[in-house]
């Protein structure tokens, strides 16, 4: 096995130190994630799941410690970022097509190569809606989706996606699931995924980070590996229903513990 398998280190936290008004969130924190697998977080409210990915994403400081990608910094590095609230993340004043093609435009690259990749991203994501719409035309699953490919255009190593779907309604989150993992499919991208939905976290993932509360901790990892595509019918299978039943337990035992 070379050190770029599947499966190996990718990203890397050291001594990972955050506090906001002097109350520690991440005091020595250390964390792998695997390369070219879904890791899912998992943790009570305000553990510090977005604080960390954005951490890690450089959309926030740390007050100490080390994140390298392959032994590389986060500047060496391309990655993707898919928000939470995608009406926020959109530029509104931007047609679909152009707010894909934007981090091309920011990285210099020339319009006969942004337009041939916009092109290959469109041809495999098969979407059913005319990108030269505004934002504001489209859906939620729909905006939701121009983020993704967004954040996907210029070929990120790593991609995080903070609760992508906990505005969208529940058929169309079971679509946007089955996209993404497609997109996983395809691409084999590094995907660091915070869920506060257990089914979806599990369901989606390689491995489930379970965090602990504040001052955060890792309460867990655990592994789910089931084939994939992973459809409605792994939602009934034995090991799925074995491992969500086991990260339930190990949430309840974090949020009943005394602070
Ligand atoms: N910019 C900030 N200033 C002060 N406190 C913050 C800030 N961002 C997050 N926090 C606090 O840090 C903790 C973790 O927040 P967050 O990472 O958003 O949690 P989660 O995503 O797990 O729900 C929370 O207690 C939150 O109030
Ligand atoms: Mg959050």
């Amino acid at each position: 096995m070379t050190s770029h398998s599947p499966g190996s280190p990718h990203i890397t936290i050291r001594g990972l130190t955050k506090a906001f008004a002097g109350v520690p969130l991440y005091d020595g924190f250390n964390l792998d994630f695997a390369r070219g697998r879904i890791t899912s977080i998992f943790g009570p409210n305000g553990c510090g799941k977005s604080t960390l990915i954005n951490m890690i994403a450089g959309l926030m400081p740390m007050d100490g410690g080390q994140v390298l990608f392959d032994g590389k910094t986060l500047r060496e590095t391309v990655i993707g970022y898919v928000f939470q609230n995608y009406r926020d993340a959109l530029f509104p004043w931007k047609r679909a097509i152009d707010n894909i093609a934007y981090p091309l435009v920011r990285a210099g690259m020339d319009r006969a190569a942004i337009d041939a990749r916009v092109d290959e991203l469109v041809t495999s994501f098969d979407i059913g809606f005319d990108l030269k719409r505004y934002p504001y035309e489209l859906s939620g699953g729909q905006q939701q989706l121009v983020s993704i490919m967004r954040a996907l255009a210029p070929r990120p190593e790593v991609l995080f996606l903070d609760e992508p779907f906990s505005a969208l309604d529940y058929e169309m989150t079971l679509s946007m699931r089955d996209k993404l993992q497609e997109v996983f499919h395809a691409t084999g991208v590094t995907m660091i995924l915070v869920s506060h939905d257990l089914e979806e976290a599990v369901y989606l993932a390689d491995h489930v980070l379970m965090l602990t509360r504040r001052p955060t901790r890792i309460a867990e990892v655990i592994d789910f590996g089931a084939p994939r595509p992973r459809t409605s019918a792994t939602l009934s299978e034995p090991g799925f229903v074995r491992a969500k039943a086991h990260a339930l337990d190990v949430f309840q035992r974090e949020v009943r513990r005394a602070p």
